[in-house]
């Protein structure tokens, strides 16, 4: 049996900073409000005509994380692309990057999982590994959230929180036993699909039913969240799913050298940190320069704790997430 480890990552963000008080000039928020219950401080906008996209930002990152990995378009088996945010309605990114990178005719697949896109593509990637059916997969996970938000004091509560930017990763086959990706885990609940989702456009939503049936006041084609609702089952998925990867490989808390949590809201992370008893340097949190960044939020910041030194070999490296579906889930990895 085959085992796979991420060979290379990579990150991209928009060169355009967008402060709280950039926000407060535009929409009734405050600086204060949104560090104290978020942990906010900036996050990043694409600009228009700078060039970035969905999937062009995928394509930075991508070819970073090749690099890294010591691989070349041609060693890329699969593509897949996780985001809630593609350029188009269809097709998904993934097949824009084959085109971009110039990737033969390589499969691309698309991943529509929000916040926990990464962990469900990474785990789609480590089964394919593990069958011996590829050797390199591409994974990927960008968001364009910026264009998409209501920016005026209504949509306040979502607003403040995302940004854009992109992570990615090399998954590749491996030999070596007892390292590299141990096991995932992937949870659903769609009973709570509403709660943090945009309905439209879409085939319950199409375009001219929006404009003929919905005052101005109720758009559903901006993301609603029930912000309160989705914090409190947030806590608990995150602890269950971490401790479920725990307990599949016979690990407790106290092996864990590096907890990336999808950065959803500081507050949630430093919940789950204590109750997993990890100190600061345990936890790697980044959500204070980027805000929620959704499927990229966790390639981001693993990322940036890999170019920091943060993230060893050896180490026992947890990625749990939880977001939109809702759906959650875990990678209980040995770097
Ligand atoms: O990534 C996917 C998973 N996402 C999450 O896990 C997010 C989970 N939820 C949260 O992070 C928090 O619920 C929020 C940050 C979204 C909101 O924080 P909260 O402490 O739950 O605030 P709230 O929604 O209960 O709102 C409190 C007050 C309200 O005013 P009143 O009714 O008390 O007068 C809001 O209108 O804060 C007001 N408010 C704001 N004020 C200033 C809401 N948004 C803002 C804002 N600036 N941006």
């Amino acid at each position: 049996m085959y085992t796979s480890r991420i060979s290379g990552l990579g990150s991209y963000v928009p060169e355009n900073v967008v402060t709280n008080d950039d926000l407060s000039k535009i929409m009734d928020t405050n600086d204060a409000w949104i560090q104290e219950r978020t942990g906010i401080k900036e996050r990043r906008h694409i600009k228009k005509g700078d060039g970035n996209s969905t999937s062009t930002m995928g394509v930075k990152a991508a070819k970073i994380a090749l690099e890294r990995a010591n691989v070349s378009t041609d060693d890329i088996d699969l593509i897949i692309f996780a985001t809630l945010s593609p350029d188009m309605y269809f097709p998904g990114g993934g097949v824009r990057v084959q085109e971009m990178m110039n990737m033969r005719t390589i499969p691309a697949l698309d991943v529509r999982n929000q916040c926990s896109g990464f962990v469900y593509a990474l785990s789609v990637a480590d089964q394919y590994i593990k069958t011996g059916m590829y050797k390199n997969v591409l994974v990927i996970g960008s968001e364009n959230h910026s264009g998409g938000l209501d920016m005026s004091t209504r949509g306040r509560a979502v607003s403040v929180i995302f940004g854009d930017g992109a992570g990615a990763a090399v998954v590749t086959r491996s030999e070596e036993d007892g390292k590299g990706i141990l096991s995932t885990h992937l949870h659903s609940e769609g009973a709570h699909a509403k709660e943090l989702s945009l309905e439209g456009p879409s085939t319950d939503h199409w375009v001219p039913e929006i404009i003929a049936e919905n005052p101005q006041e109720n758009i559903p084609y901006y993301p609603y969240m029930n912000g309160q609702f989705v914090f409190k089952n947030a806590v608990v998925r995150f602890s269950e799913v971490i401790n479920e990867g725990l307990q599949a490989n016979g690990l407790s808390a106290t092996d864990i050298n590096m907890l990336i949590p999808h950065q959803a809201n500081l507050r949630i992370s430093q919940f789950v940190q204590k109750q997993f008893r990890l100190s600061d340097d345990q936890v790697y949190n980044n959500i204070q320069k980027y805000g929620n960044t959704t499927a990229a939020s966790i390639p981001i910041a693993l990322t940036e704790a890999w170019e920091q030194g943060k993230v060893n070999d050896g180490d026992l490296v947890v990625l749990a997430a939880f977001g939109s579906g809702f759906t959650w889930g875990s990678a209980i990895i040995k770097w």
